[in-house]
């Protein structure tokens, strides 16, 4: 398998970059679950599950997604099927970019809700983002509505990556998640 992708199959880094985003993706909302849970029970976890790991996870969201970002666009095309016709290929590819973006704003959101927000980002006990002195209440509630916004339409969007995907498997008997397993050959 190689690093880089073939125009059959992703190469080790672009399913490298996909896992992984997909994993901190899952763990972004299951955390955000959990702390409304602990919320209604007034569990002082809530405020440590977030600081201590929904911000400093989805600060380095923010980094893999725009390199995953550079690496789909910097490499070589993995063709779509030919069972698709043009206009799902052309779609799929909006949904892929839009997935993108949309990742890296929602991060971005974040970062900047907390920052506005006179909140400073802690990040492992490594190292700080620091935040304005004080609140600047506008700027912040703006990007906590754009956090919200964001939340439904990366839904929206992953409700179409996992429709299409699973259009091709059980309709067109097209196993395309095979380009995306580490085993598989691309080559
Ligand atoms: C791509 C990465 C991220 C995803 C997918 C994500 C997802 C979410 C979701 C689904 C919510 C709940 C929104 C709602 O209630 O409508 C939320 C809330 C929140 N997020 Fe994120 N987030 C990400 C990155 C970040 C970052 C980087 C920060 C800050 C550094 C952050 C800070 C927060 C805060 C403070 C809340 C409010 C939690 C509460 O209810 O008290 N998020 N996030
Ligand atoms: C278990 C859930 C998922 C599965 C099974 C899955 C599977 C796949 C497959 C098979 C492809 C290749 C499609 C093709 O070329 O025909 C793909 C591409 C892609 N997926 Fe997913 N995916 C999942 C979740 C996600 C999530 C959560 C995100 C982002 C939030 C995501 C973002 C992307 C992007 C951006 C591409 C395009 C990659 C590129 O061309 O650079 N996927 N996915």
């Amino acid at each position: 398998m190689g690093l880089k992708n073939s125009e059959k199959s992703f190469g080790t880094i672009a399913k490298f970059f996909h896992w992984t985003i997909v994993l901190l993706f899952i763990h972004q909302y299951a955390s955000i679950a959990i702390v409304e849970y602990l919320l209604e029970k007034n569990s002082p976890f809530s405020s440590l599950l977030i600081g201590g790991l929904h911000k400093p996870l989805g600060f380095f969201l923010f980094f893999i997604g725009i390199a995953a970002f550079v690496w789909h666009f910097t490499n070589i095309k993995v063709k779509f099927s030919d069972t698709m016709p043009l206009w799902e290929k052309r779609f799929a590819q909006f949904v892929h970019r839009s997935l993108y973006v949309s990742l890296i704003f929602m991060a971005f959101s974040g970062i900047a809700m907390s920052v506005t927000g006179a909140k400073s980002i802690n990040i492992f006990n490594l190292f700080s983002i620091p935040a304005f002195r004080e609140k600047d209440k506008e700027l912040s509630s703006f990007f906590w509505d754009c956090h919200e916004l964001f939340a439904i339409v990366l839904i929206v969007l992953l409700g179409l990556h996992l429709g299409g995907i699973l259009k091709q498997h059980i309709l067109r008997k097209d196993p395309v998640i095979k380009k995306m397993l580490p085993h598989f050959k691309s080559r």
